[in-house]
């Protein structure tokens, strides 16, 4: 029995995500809450013959606390795409004014209702929210650090269909799992392509190539905002990453060994490796890196993948840790407020 809450469901990636999370057959109550429109969705997604039930939460006003504590009352994962997404000219940090806030409330309502849930954030910007998170379950005394997942996945979906489409023919985006690590705003971005299955692929470019494939991992979101002139940012191919992450830990949970995600995490010392990890990136506490998985969370970060890089990705790794300490401040400073 797996009960799944997806937080800001009548948007655009909560639509389509909880879409595939009814598919899913581990789901057992799919709980969609949205403070519009929710309704709709959840009547519509129960007509389909999965066996998970869904039910819709939809707050009566502002004031009402009641709609998402029902929601979350017993959910083993959240998911939250809730906030506003950005329009052509803004950065993911010009979304934190409003999203801040919106994250604040949901952390609190997960620490009172449900607080040994698996909490994953992809509302941006991810580099200050899941800090923000992360207070918040601190200063309620229910945080699991082990369980709080910054959704950095769709930049290695990202990775992967990039290097395949330089080689059409040769190869296919599912030959690849890029590792891609930092954060998830533009530099902060680190695609580790010299390593795993891109390294000969990678190697074959001109570094002028090289250079061009980093950046559009690294600026692919505004691709997406761009192509939609206004109407938002990605949210179907962020629906299939955050599915995919969701998916790897309904499997860990239930007792698949050896699944390893990338994701931004807190470099706590109570997380194997994580303390190594931190030593290696000039002390940060939040970085994205892959991380092996178990029915309790995070069981292992994988830091030595930070010896392995080439000098290049060390040279993008310093410009990460630089911008990144001032978003992880900022997530930090807010919540402590
Ligand atoms: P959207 O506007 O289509 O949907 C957001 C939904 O959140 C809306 O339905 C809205 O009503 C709801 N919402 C607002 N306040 C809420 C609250 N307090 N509680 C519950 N729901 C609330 O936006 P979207 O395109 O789905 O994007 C959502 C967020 O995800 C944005 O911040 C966007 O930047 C981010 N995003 C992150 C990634 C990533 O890789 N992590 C990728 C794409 C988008
Ligand atoms: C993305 O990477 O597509 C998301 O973070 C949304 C955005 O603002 O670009």
């Amino acid at each position: 029995m797996v009960k799944v809450a997806v937080l800001g469901a009548a948007g655009g990636i909560g639509q389509p995500l909880s879409l595939l999370l009814k598919l899913n057959p581990q789901v057992s109550e799919l709980s969609l809450f949205d403070v519009v429109n929710v309704p709709g969705v959840g009547a519509d997604l129960s007509h389909i013959n999965s066996d998970s039930t869904t039910k819709s939460y939809l707050p009566v006003d502002k004031e009402d606390k009641t709609a998402l504590a029902n929601a979350l009352s017993g959910s083993d994962i959240v998911i939250i795409p809730a906030g506003v997404p950005r329009k052509p000219g803004m950065t993911r940090d010009d979304l934190f004014n409003i999203n801040a806030s919106i994250v604040k409330g949901l952390a609190e309502g997960i620490a009172a209702n449900c607080p040994k849930a698996f909490v994953l954030i992809i509302s941006n910007p991810v580099n200050s929210t899941v800090p923000i998170v992360a207070e918040t379950l601190k200063q309620k005394g229910v945080y699991d650090p082990a369980k709080v997942f910054g959704v950095t996945t769709l930049d290695i979906v990202r990775a992967n269909t990039f290097i395949a489409q330089l080689y059409p023919g040769e190869t296919k985006p599912t030959d690849f799992n890029v590792r891609v690590i930092g954060g998830h705003s533009g530099e902060t971005i680190v695609p580790l392509y010299s390593l795993g299955e891109t390294k000969s692929y990678y190697g074959k470019l001109s570094a002028e190539q090289q250079a061009e494939l980093i950046k559009r991992v690294q600026f692919g979101g505004d691709e997406v905002v761009q192509a939609k002139n206004g109407a938002g940012s990605a949210t179907l191919s962020m629906a299939y990453a955050g599915y995919r992450l969701a998916e790897s830990i309904l499997k860990a949970v239930s007792g698949a060994e050896d699944i390893v995600e990338c994701t931004f995490l807190n470099l706590v010392d109570e997380i194997k490796g994580a303390k190594e990890a931190k030593a290696l990136v000039n002390g940060l506490d939040f970085f994205s890196l892959p991380v092996k998985l178990s029915k309790n969370g995070i069981a292992e970060v994988q830091y030595d993948i930070l010896n392995q890089i080439s000098e290049s990705e060390k040279k993008l790794l310093g410009v990460c840790i630089d911008q990144l300490q001032k978003n992880i401040e900022k997530g930090v400073t807010f919540a402590s407020k």
